[in-house]
């Protein structure tokens, strides 16, 4: 037995961890079911092997060419656009936040966040030494927007995190709500070294947002007059990129700049750099299947409510669905037919998230001989 000096929140804790299971429909993490086209990994293998001809020298270290690309996408996908300088990138939209938790959070400070919502929340709070502090969504997993002014309020949180479409109940926001918690979160934040209070840095995690419904906004359109708002973005799921690693925020020049305070040195790797670079560089192919996801995730919730399930109304890439007496039981008999979904959420849900067609059809097909007798 050894007597590690394990820090006190760490004790007992597990790490993060999905099961990652080669079964033929795997349903559980979220991903695009759709991988790159031969075209695209060409070019994505071409792009790397010239980026290794320079690998013994770091690579650059403002990936300029990269966040201008990213910038150039998010004007194209919402409309909104911004200077390189305005847009940061890493490994993942997990190190985004917690680049963000680094920078606003630690100890004495709050980190304020609505459930149920996204397993890695509290983990970036707790790996940041920042107390993460949670209300809970209505019914419908919709924001109570009066009990959120009030919990900003007592809390004075440094950070307010807004899943929007939310993980794991595919909840969109709307802007009048993102809007209302912007202006309750002006003037909340924890107090400066002058004792001046500061605005709550309001982050609005939209790693689904490609897969938002007809006339459902990006909070990007709020961008401009709200300095204390970050939209975070990521390539692992509308862009089928989820093995890349590339995550990435908009924001103020001021709000990136203090990112870049403590990001590692070099945290995003030449390779990753240049994969990136010529992914971005096909991202209309990468992201056609969008719209077929899309009409896959409607029409899954229109077949579990036909079958007498509760499904959730989604803006994601996945759908939430139950109850279930026995959820675990019911999980358990369909990864035996094949098919893994998620065990997450509200006691007695499940999470499934879209596939290809016949993914989907051995998914329907488990679930009704699962639940009928
Ligand atoms: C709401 C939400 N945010 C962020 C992420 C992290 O994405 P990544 O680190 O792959 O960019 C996920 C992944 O499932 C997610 O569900």
């Amino acid at each position: 037995m050894s007597n590690l000096p394990l820090r006190p929140g760490l004790a007992g804790e597990t790490p993060y961890g999905a099961p990652e299971l080669d079964v033929p429909a795997r349903l559980n993490v979220n991903e695009n079911p759709y991988p790159p086209s031969q075209e695209v990994v060409d070019d994505i293998a071409e792009a790397v092997r010239a980026a290794a001809t320079r690998l013994n020298r770091y690579p650059d270290r403002e990936l300029p060419a990269l966040r201008q690309a990213l910038a150039d996408y998010l004007a194209v996908e919402s409309g909104v656009r911004v200077p390189w300088q305005q847009v940061w990138a890493a490994n993942g939209s997990n190190e985004v936040m917690l680049h963000v938790l680094q920078a606003f959070g630690g100890p004495g400070r709050v980190c304020l966040s609505f459930t149920p919502t996204y397993s890695m929340y509290p983990e970036y709070a707790r790996d940041t030494l920042t107390e993460y502090v949670t209300l809970a969504r209505r019914q419908d997993f919709t924001l109570d927007v009066g009990a959120v002014r009030e919990a900003i309020a007592a809390h004075h949180p440094a950070v307010v995190i807004l899943a929007s479409p939310n993980n794991p109940t595919g909840t969109a926001l709307g802007l009048d709500d993102v809007r209302a918690v912007l202006d309750a979160a002006r003037g909340s934040g924890p107090l400066d070294r002058d004792g001046s209070p500061t605005d709550t840095v309001v982050v609005v995690d939209e790693a689904y947002g490609e897969f938002r419904r007809p006339g459902v906004p990006s909070a990007l359109e709020l961008l401009a007059d709200h300095e204390h708002l970050a939209v975070s973005r990521t390539m692992s799921k509308a862009f089928g990129m989820a093995g890349l690693r590339l995550g990435y925020l908009a924001a103020t020049r001021e709000l990136v700049d203090a990112l870049r305070l403590v990001r590692l040195p070099y945290h995003l790797s030449a390779v990753s750099q240049a994969a990136a670079l010529a992914a971005l560089a096909h991202r209309d192919e990468l992201m056609s299947q969008v719209a077929s996801l899309r009409d896959e995730r409607d029409a899954t919730v229109a077949w579990l409510r036909e079958q007498g399930h509760t499904a959730f109304e989604s803006d994601a890439n996945f759908v939430l669905f139950g109850p279930f007496e026995d959820r675990r039981a019911v999980f358990e008999a369909l990864l035996e037919r094949g098919v893994l979904v998620r065990v997450v959420g509200p006691d007695g849900y499940l999470r499934v998230c879209m596939g290809t067609p016949s993914q989907m059809e051995a998914f329907r097909t488990a679930l009704t001989a699962v639940t009928q007798p």
